[in-house]
């Protein structure tokens, strides 16, 4: 006998709600950090989680499903067998070797890019209409390997690139400041990584550009200042790597806020790792990132903001250690 009697005749409202599924892929620390972000912003009705050691996987869900009385009702899956991802909307893949510390993000490809080969297409074969949101490391590279893996058209093919750095960047800024972050309009473009580039001419707080004010205040300010401010970007994640040996908890938030974008159709712009092609006249299948509206068909359009030369030269040459790397992979 059922605990409740059903009323006849009556559509369940859930019934008639669209039905979201995600799927994470690797369920480290990455993994579960954007797994236990998402369900706390109630983004999904189903999660999949997917990873290759069994019972650390069977551990991590059960550990989650365990919360249930205080989150958002959400179906918990989890197995090594990609069947369970069958029918995903969104694909966040953060499955891989990670950096030690020092350690470059480029130095992972190799060992990366042969795990992508047992990831990618099963992936686009049980979800052929989802979206695959790339975090593993190197993410440029990578994110080229699964749109060439997988087949998907490139408007269905991210990487979360420098949304955390940009993310790094309005924090680092607002500290310096004594303003609120999220007051700060500030994009790092190009690789997620070591040559990403600084958009000075473009940062704004509260509406006010910054740089564009402190001139006609005549306000001095030091080129080294803000040189070494994004200097700190790229080295965030090595410090934070050397101190508690990965990160976590920003790239959590991070790509919760990109699915968020992207699953609830926000078209919002974020700096994300998109084909760059025909772009501020960069050239060949590269991926980066550029400041790009996100919604329910995953990249809408990149927006066409004005570069100073020096910040267009820095984004090619950003493209050109990207394109270099790449070519080692003869794909
Ligand atoms: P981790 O070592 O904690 O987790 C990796 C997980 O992948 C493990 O659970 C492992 O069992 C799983 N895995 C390995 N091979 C697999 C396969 N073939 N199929 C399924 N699962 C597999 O590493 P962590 O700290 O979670 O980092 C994961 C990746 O995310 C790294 O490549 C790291 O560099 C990257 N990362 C990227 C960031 C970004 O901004 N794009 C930020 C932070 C990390
Ligand atoms: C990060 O920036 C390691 O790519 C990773 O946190």
């Amino acid at each position: 006998q059922a605990f409740f009697k059903p009323i006849q005749n009556t559509a369940s409202p859930s019934s008639t709600k669209r039905h979201t599924k995600v799927s994470v892929i690797g369920v480290g620390n990455v993994g579960m950090a954007i797994a236990q972000t998402i369900l706390t912003q109630d983004l999904a009705d189903e999660l999949a989680l997917i990873d290759a050691k069994a019972d650390k996987l069977r551990g991590e869900m059960l550990d989650l499903q365990h919360a249930a009385a205080f989150l958002p009702r959400t179906k918990i899956v989890a197995s090594v067998d990609y069947a369970v991802t069958v029918g995903s909307d969104l694909c966040i893949v953060t499955a891989g070797a990670r950096q030690n510390p020092g350690e470059s993000r480029l130095n992972l490809l190799q060992r990366n890019v042969a795990l992508f080969s047992h990831i990618i297409p099963p992936l686009a074969k049980y979800s052929p209409d989802s979206i695959l949101l790339i975090v593993s490391n190197p993410v440029d590279v990578l994110t080229y390997v699964s749109w060439k893996m997988s087949g998907f058209p490139s408007n269905r093919v991210i990487g979360s690139g420098t949304n955390l750095d940009s993310s790094r960047f309005r924090f680092l800024i607002a500290d310096h400041l004594d303003v609120n972050a999220q007051d700060v309009q500030a994009y790092i473009v190009g690789e997620h990584g070591d040559s990403s580039v600084a958009l000075w001419s473009t940062i704004s707080i509260g509406g006010v550009p910054v740089l564009s004010f402190l001139e006609k205040q005549q306000i001095a300010y030091e080129k080294e200042t803000l040189e070494n401010i994004h200097k700190a970007v790229v080295e965030s994640a090595y410090e934070v790597i050397s101190l508690k040996g990965y990160t976590s908890w920003a790239i959590g938030y991070s790509v919760a806020n990109l699915a968020r974008s992207l699953l609830r159709d926000q078209r919002k712009i974020h700096p994300v790792s998109v084909l760059a092609k025909g772009f501020y006249g960069i050239d060949g299948d590269v991926f980066l990132s550029l400041p790009t509206q996100l919604g329910r068909g995953g990249v809408l359009g990149v927006t066409n903001i004005h570069l100073t030369d020096e910040e267009m030269e820095r984004l090619r040459e950003s493209a050109k250690t990207i394109l270099e790397v790449q070519s080692q992979l003869g794909m």
